[in-house]
C-alpha cells in the first residue's frame, strides 16, 4: 500500500463506454467549493450498472457510507485548487476516464521548512480504480487542451487504509453484474 493513493491493479479496466456517458452529460450543479461541475449518476441510471454490481453492493455491505458515483469534468487550462474533500469524506475510488496528455493530480505534504511542501503526483491510468486518500491535500491541473473526465465513488469517514485494505483483498470480476 503506497501512503496516498492505491492502483487497483487487479481489477478489471472499466468499460470505455462510460467515458462516453460522462462525455455526454451535462454538467449544471455546482461542486465542492464551486471550483467546477459534477454530476451525480443515479443508482437507476439506465446507462449505468454499476452500483447494481455485486463489487458496489459488497463495498456497500462493508462500508455503508459508500456514497454514489459521480461524475467529475475538468476544463481546459482549468485548475482544481489544493483542498481537502468536504464533509466527511475521507477516501474514495477514483477512475480517470479520459487521459488529457497534461493533466496532473497532486497531493502536498509538509516539508521541511515553512512555506514549503513535497509534491506527490497521482499517476492515473486510464480506467483503472484507484484508492484515493482524500484527506491529504490534494489539486487537479488540467493543462490540456482536452476535457478530462473522473469517476468517483466517495466514501465517507472510512479511513484510506482500512478501504485500500479490504479492496487489495477483493476480487472484482466485473461492473455489470
Ligand atoms: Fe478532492
Amino acid at each position: 500500500m503506497t501512503d496516498y493513493f492505491q492502483h487497483l491493479t487487479h481489477f478489471p479496466p472499466l468499460p470505455g463506454s462510460y467515458l462516453k456517458v460522462a462525455q455526454s452529460r451535462t454538467y449544471l450543479n455546482p461542486g465542492e467549493h464551486n471550483e467546477f461541475t459534477k454530476l451525480t449518476i443515479s443508482a437507476t441510471s439506465p446507462f449505468f450498472k454499476l452500483t447494481q454490481s455485486k463489487f458496489f453492493k459488497d463495498l456497500v455491505e462493508k462500508f455503508p457510507t459508500t456514497m454514489s458515483p459521480v461524475f467529475f469534468k475538468i476544463k481546459p487550462m482549468e485548475l482544481y485548487d489544493w483542498h481537502v474533500d468536504f464533509g466527511d469524506i475521507t477516501s474514495g475510488i477514483n477512475i480517470l476516464l479520459s487521459e488529457p496528455s497534461n493533466s496532473f493530480t497532486l497531493f502536498k505534504v509538509p516539508a521541511e521548512f515553512k512555506n514549503r511542501y513535497k509534491l506527490v503526483r497521482c499517476d492515473y491510468a486510464q480506467f483503472v480504480p484507484t484508492v484515493f486518500d482524500s484527506t491529504v491535500p490534494h489539486c487537479v491541473m488540467n493543462l490540456s487542451n482536452e476535457d478530462r473526465y473522473l469517476l468517483k465513488i466517495p466514501v465517507r469517514t472510512v479511513p484510506y487504509s482500512e478501504l485500500t485494505q479490504y479492496l487489495l483483498d477483493y476480487e472484482c470480476r466485473s461492473y455489470d453484474q
